[in-house]
């Protein structure tokens, strides 16, 4: 049987799950595909983050180089996260031939560009299965299954945590920290969530889609971003009463030659199935010209779910090793999809959430709603909590579609009214 070596480099969270799925499924591994794949190195700059792990000693070593350089070796799987030293062990490894296996979407969507590139000059393949979706397969059903489609749109939940702490909140109508807290004790959320949070890491995933599903190469900068820290409870279940849910979402969808491309907090209607995607779940939807509508769906994080990934993306190489040695068998990251640059967001048209926190007297609803009127924006819902004397009070609003930009400018101007105590919330709502 074909023996291949993989060279493991970053032995966290996911790498442990990848040397127990590796040593522990050994032989139905090499019975499905017929190789044996052969854990020959890990590195890892902490030796003892091996706690709880079984390994021969002699694999280890804290020199990564060591690994890389390693004539023996075929595959390296960089699971260390970051950019830097990331980039630089997976241009080397390139450099040297090796096949690369990784997770590390901040890297994808920040450098793609340059280390897709360096992968087709060396003739190497690179696997990224674990970078967007955790356990789900939608890389390869990407660039591969759903090679012939036209696609228009693919949207979904990307991040596990903050999917959480937006489920906890809906549900048990908790706060924001609370909710954050049991993401943290239940080992959902990182030590430090911001990029979880604050939709950055959700931002890198759509980067990568939308180079796979509409061949253009964005930097994350040009993805209009915004995190759930500033969703409120009472935001949830204001939107549950008029049949929403609270998500957030990261959006690909093309509109003429250009893609509509954001991540943020969005209503969505409670009977849409990504509204039932609960817990630290993700899913992501794609529409494409022949297949229709498709929807896959798991678990995003965690240990096992992303090795289940890398494991697959290991196999791949291994059974097809010589092929991807052959000149042209490289796949093109860039192709003409019609689609020529990212919208700007102030072009987008939606409908809109708002929550204003005004001081309760008369004239208030009139004077906003002169101004949003001034901004070519219609209501269609407006509430208003009974009044507390001397404190500011919730007016929420649903309106029909308006333009980002007119909206922005609206809300500039509502949120210096002297009645107004904070700034307003805003929400767009996703059909
Ligand atoms: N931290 C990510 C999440 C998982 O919460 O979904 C890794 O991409």
């Amino acid at each position: 049987m074909k023996k291949v070596n993989v060279g493991l480099v970053g032995f966290g969270t996911v790498g442990k799950g990848v040397v127990k799925t590796l040593l522990s499924k050994k032989k139905i591994l090499e019975e499905r595909s017929g190789v044996s794949v052969n854990l020959a190195r890990i590195a890892d700059k902490d030796l003892r983050s091996r706690k709880g792990v079984r390994v021969p000693k002699r694999l280890l070593t804290k020199d990564v180089n060591s690994v890389i350089k390693d004539r023996n070796i075929d595959i390296i799987v960089e699971l260390i996260g970051g950019i830097h030293p990331a980039k630089e062990i997976i241009l080397k490894s390139l450099a040297l031939g090796k096949h690369v296996v990784t997770a590390n979407k901040a890297l994808l969507a920040e450098h793609g560009k340059e280390i897709f590139t360096a992968a087709s000059r060396f003739r190497s393949h690179l696997g990224f299965e674990a970078s967007v979706g955790g356990g789900i397969p939608i890389i390869d059903v990407l660039r591969r299954d759903l090679v012939s489609n036209k696609i228009d749109l693919i949207y979904g939940i990307l991040n596990g945590t903050s999917n959480f702490i937006l489920s906890k909140m809906s549900e048990e109508n908790c706060t924001f920290r609370e909710a954050l807290s049991e993401a943290k004790t239940k080992g959902i959320a990182e030590k430090n969530p911001r990029l979880d949070i604050s939709g950055v890491d959700s931002c890198h995933k759509l980067a990568i889609l939308a180079l796979l599903g509409f061949g253009l190469s964005v930097k994350p900068k040009d993805i209009h971003v915004e995190g759930i820290d500033r969703i409120d409870a009472m935001d949830i279940q204001y939107a549950k009463k008029w049949g929403y849910a609270v998500k957030l979402l990261a959006i690909a969808k093309k509109a003429g030659k250009e893609l509509d491309l954001r991540v943020h907090p969005t209503l969505i209607y409670l009977r849409k199935i990504l509204a039932s995607v609960k817990d630290e779940n993700n899913a992501i939807f794609v529409r494409g010209d022949m297949v229709g509508a498709t929807l896959f769906y798991g678990r995003g994080a965690g240990s096992f779910p992303a090795a289940s990934s890398v494991v697959g993306d290991i196999i791949e190489i291994a059974k097809r090793i010589d092929d991807f040695k052959k000149p042209k068998s490289a796949f093109k990251m860039e192709f003409d999809s019609g689609v020529r640059k990212v919208r700007k967001i102030n072009d987008l048209s939606t409908r809109y959430y708002m929550r204003f926190s005004a001081i309760d007297r008369p004239g208030v609803l009139s004077s906003v709603s002169s101004i949003l009127a001034q901004n070519k924006i219609s209501i269609a819902t407006v509430t208003q909590k009974e009044r507390k004397k001397g404190q500011s009070v919730p007016i929420v609003m649903l309106t029909h579609e308006a333009n980002e930009g007119k909206m922005n400018r609206a809300l500039k101007k509502i949120d210096k009214l002297p009645f107004i105590t904070k700034k307003t919330v805003k929400i767009r709502i996703e059909r």
